[in-house]
């Protein structure tokens, strides 16, 4: 399929004055219903242009995605149920009528790269569970195949934050889902937090699971021809983990 480019839009407040705004790559923006795109912010930009940075090591790495993971995990919650709840505030006398979460969450990674996420889950959500899902492609048949998994077991009656940084194909995330699936969790309570997804890969995920929410950062332009990322960031768990 033909790469596309991704548009460039001035960055900033609406107050400032267009020759203030410094121009910028920001995502393409596909029509599917059930993908969200970060707001793409001067701060939001300038975290992923870090990250993307050849030149970036591995401690400036991990500090700046994690930065992103937190956007993803802080949006993904806002999809999430909530119900009335009013407390007294230690004011005489005086209530505040505000909102409560009503159910039960937890994260599942895709080893190895969507641990790298889990913090910013943790750092959101204090003592939340979180399982773990091994997907490695399959030597004879290039295709992917479930290697572990180890879920809370009470899992399909929780939401489930799915984590992987990079949705390329969505081979591993679909085979994740499917997993979920057979545990009982129902589609429309999964999301999928990733920071960069590709047009391919949100469209898989589309055509396959369409009640599953997708979370992302950026969609890039698409797929190179040994399935990274382009522009992209190179191998998220290799700067990640080892770089
Ligand atoms: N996984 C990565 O780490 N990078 C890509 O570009 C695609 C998948």
């Amino acid at each position: 399929s033909p790469l596309i480019r991704a548009p460039s839009q001035q960055l900033g407040p609406d107050y400032r004055p267009t020759e203030e705004k410094p121009t910028a790559t920001v995502s393409t923006a596909p029509k599917i219903n059930n993908l969200h795109i970060l707001n793409q912010t001067p701060q939001l930009i300038a975290l992923l242009t870090m990250i993307r940075d050849i030149n970036t090591g591995r401690a400036d790495f991990i500090f700046h995605s994690n930065r992103i993971s937190r956007l993803l995990v802080e949006e993904a919650l806002n999809h999430l149920p909530v119900l009335p709840h009013t407390v007294n505030t230690p004011v005489a006398g005086r209530t505040y009528a505000g909102v409560k979460f009503e159910g039960k969450i937890c994260g599942v990674s895709i080893m190895r790269a969507g641990e790298a996420m889990e913090q910013a889950l943790r750092e959101c959500c204090r003592s939340v569970r979180i399982g773990k899902i091994l997907i490695q492609r399959d030597e004879e048949t290039s295709k992917p195949r479930l290697f572990y998994d180890k879920l809370p077991e009470d899992i399909k009656d929780r939401w489930v934050l799915l984590l992987d940084p990079m949705l390329a194909t969505g081979g591993s995330a679909l085979m994740a889902v499917d997993v979920l699936r057979s545990k009982g969790v129902p589609e429309d309570h999964i999301l999928f937090l990733n920071l960069i997804a590709s047009p391919e890969g949100v469209q898989n995920f589309a055509d396959k699971f369409p009640k599953v929410r997708v979370v992302t950062a950026f969609v890039d332009e698409g797929l190179n021809d040994k399935n990274y990322i382009v522009p992209g960031l190179g191998d998220f768990g290799d700067r990640f983990f080892t770089l």
